[in-house]
């Protein structure tokens, strides 16, 4: 079978790469083609694919160590590295989650709360609404290098401190009790991050950032929420439109993104499988 990679999805990233068959195993130069992609455009997808979650975790594990997901999540162990992600209550019915303050539709990057973030996270469609329930990227390596050069200057060293559910708390309000900081340890992380593989610099914020290490609270938020706005602007996004079958991976060293609320999620099914791989510490 041929393959083909087609044109870059947008200035911002995404590229789509027909003509393989990732049920089946991959020859190294297949894999360092797709290696390439990933490097250059960072949103890869894969349409019309046809995936059990175990042939999934097979052509993920080829990028790394696949993470097994946390314990909250209670699905059956053999199923633990590619789970489902859906807007499905546990009887099976779609209900909305959006305006959680913890949810996939806040610009984030995945588990920046970890001290070892994972690198790599990619989604297969399975079920989904009519039309909408997009997902959007945001390239941090361009929003950086768009800053003003004083703007680069004032934000060089700093880190960012992060810890689940940061997002939801405003500044002033009552500290984390014992118990939530022993559950979510803070880590912290460059703000400005060097991708291990291309050596640019990427803004590493989003959900789950608290503040900036040693700066006023308040006033490392207010930074923090500026380079957010500066970074996800139109011209830095790629808008996935899901099709069923699609198997999208992402680099989340150099990204942001979210789940876009543009459909129906009281009433239409979204499923997608979710597998994750080990990233290394941020620098
Ligand atoms: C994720 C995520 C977004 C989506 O799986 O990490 O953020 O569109 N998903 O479902
Ligand atoms: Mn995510």
């Amino acid at each position: 079978m041929s393959c083909t990679i087609g044109a870059p999805l947008s200035e911002a990233g995404g590229v789509t790469i027909t003509g393989f068959d990732l049920s089946t195993p991959l020859s190294p130069n297949r894999l360092e083609q797709i290696r390439d992609a990933f490097r250059v455009h960072h949103v890869v997808v894969f349409p019309e694919q046809v995936l059990s979650r175990e042939q999934q975790f097979a052509f993920i594990a080829n990028f790394g160590e696949v993470e097994r997901h946390g314990a909250r999540n209670a699905q059956p162990k053999r199923y633990a590295a590619a789970h489902v992600i859906s807007n499905l209550d546990k009887d099976g019915n779609p209900v909305d989650r959006s305006t959680s303050p913890v949810s996939n539709y806040r610009w984030h990057t995945d588990k920046g709360y970890y001290r070892m973030p994972p690198m790599l996270t990619a989604l297969y469609a399975v079920e989904l609404p009519p039309r909408g329930g997009d997902t959007e990227f945001a390239n941090t390596a361009m929003g950086y290098a768009a800053l003003p050069e004083a703007t680069k200057r004032r934000i060089e060293g700093l880190r960012v401190v992060f810890y689940w559910g940061a997002g939801a708390r405003q500044p002033g309000t009552s500290p984390r009790s014992p118990a939530e900081a022993r559950e979510h340890p803070p880590v912290d992380h460059p703000l400005v991050r060097t991708h291990p593989e291309t050596g640019r610099k990427a803004l590493y914020l989003g959900n789950h950032a608290s503040h900036i290490l040693g700066m006023p609270e308040a006033e490392g938020r207010a930074l923090l929420d500026k380079l957010l706005e500066h970074t996800t602007q139109p011209q830095f996004v790629y808008t996935h439109r899901w099709r069923i079958g699609d198997l999208v991976m992402w680099d989340n060293r150099c990204l942001l993104h979210r789940a876009v609320a543009n459909y129906d999620m009281g009433r239409h099914r979204r499923v997608l499988h979710r597998s994750v791989v080990r990233g290394t510490v941020p620098y």
